[in-house]
């Protein structure tokens, strides 16, 4: 089969906006507005769920002390001590959503526990869904937007007062703001980086069989 030629992504179609997207460690101070951050969590709504169970819960985070407490076990001080990031990527964000996947509501649905019925924990993949669409929106509005997860689920955990019985569990950090200008020479260092590591779709993709 002769290859197709790509096209290039529609200008303003979703080809574009996930080309566009791309993990942002530095944020302005400039807040976010009410009403821009409502549209985004409520298009993060319009994902699939297993059962349509709806099985993720996001904690919106905008106090400063939470914000440090979960920069914190993102090991954000170590990474600024030892230069290998250049801002306050997580507690520099004015807005920090960490999507959880909800087992419980799983387990209401399809009984507990729920290895028992699911193949694969279905609540974290949810939970993977709402965390992809919250950031592409934001990329949408003309914010930006990353996804963090290393962190040490304890302590985030008790950042944001979970329960501790194992039925909520955060998936990601999700800091979201408008992007800091990067020096151009850096941004294009960094997209060339991605550019260069991005997988061929001929070893990607498997027509037909493995
Ligand atoms: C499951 C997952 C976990 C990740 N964890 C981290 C993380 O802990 N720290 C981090 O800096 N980036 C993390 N990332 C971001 C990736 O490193 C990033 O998406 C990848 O390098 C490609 O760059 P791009 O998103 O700018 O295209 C994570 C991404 C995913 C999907």
């Amino acid at each position: 089969m002769r290859r197709a030629k790509p096209k290039d992504p529609q200008e303003g179609g979703l080809g574009s906006l996930l080309r566009r997207r791309r993990n942002v460690y530095g944020f302005l101070a400039r807040p976010i507005d009410r009403g821009t951050l409502e549209e985004i969590l409520d298009d993060s709504a319009h994902v699939p769920s297993a059962g349509f169970t709806q099985d993720c819960d996001l904690v919106v985070v905008r106090d400063a002390a939470v914000k440090k407490e979960l920069a914190e076990a993102a090991r954000e001080p170590e990474y600024l001590k030892r230069g290998q990031a250049k801002s306050r990527f997580i507690s520099g964000a004015p807005v920090v959503v960490v999507p959880c996947g909800n087992r419980s509501l799983f387990e209401a649905r399809y009984g507990a526990p729920a290895e028992k019925s699911a193949r694969l924990p279905w609540w974290l993949i949810d939970a993977g869904f709402v965390s992809l669409a919250l950031i592409l929106s934001a990329f949408e509005k003309g914010l930006a937007a990353s996804f963090i997860g290393g962190f040490d689920d304890d302590r985030v955990a008790k950042a944001l007062s979970l329960p501790r019985d194992g039925s909520v569990v955060p998936l990601a950090i999700v800091p979201m703001g408008y992007a800091r200008k990067e020096g151009s020479a850096r941004r294009q260092k960094e997209k060339s980086i991605v550019a260069a590591r991005r997988r061929d779709r001929k070893d990607v993709v498997h027509w037909d069989r493995w």
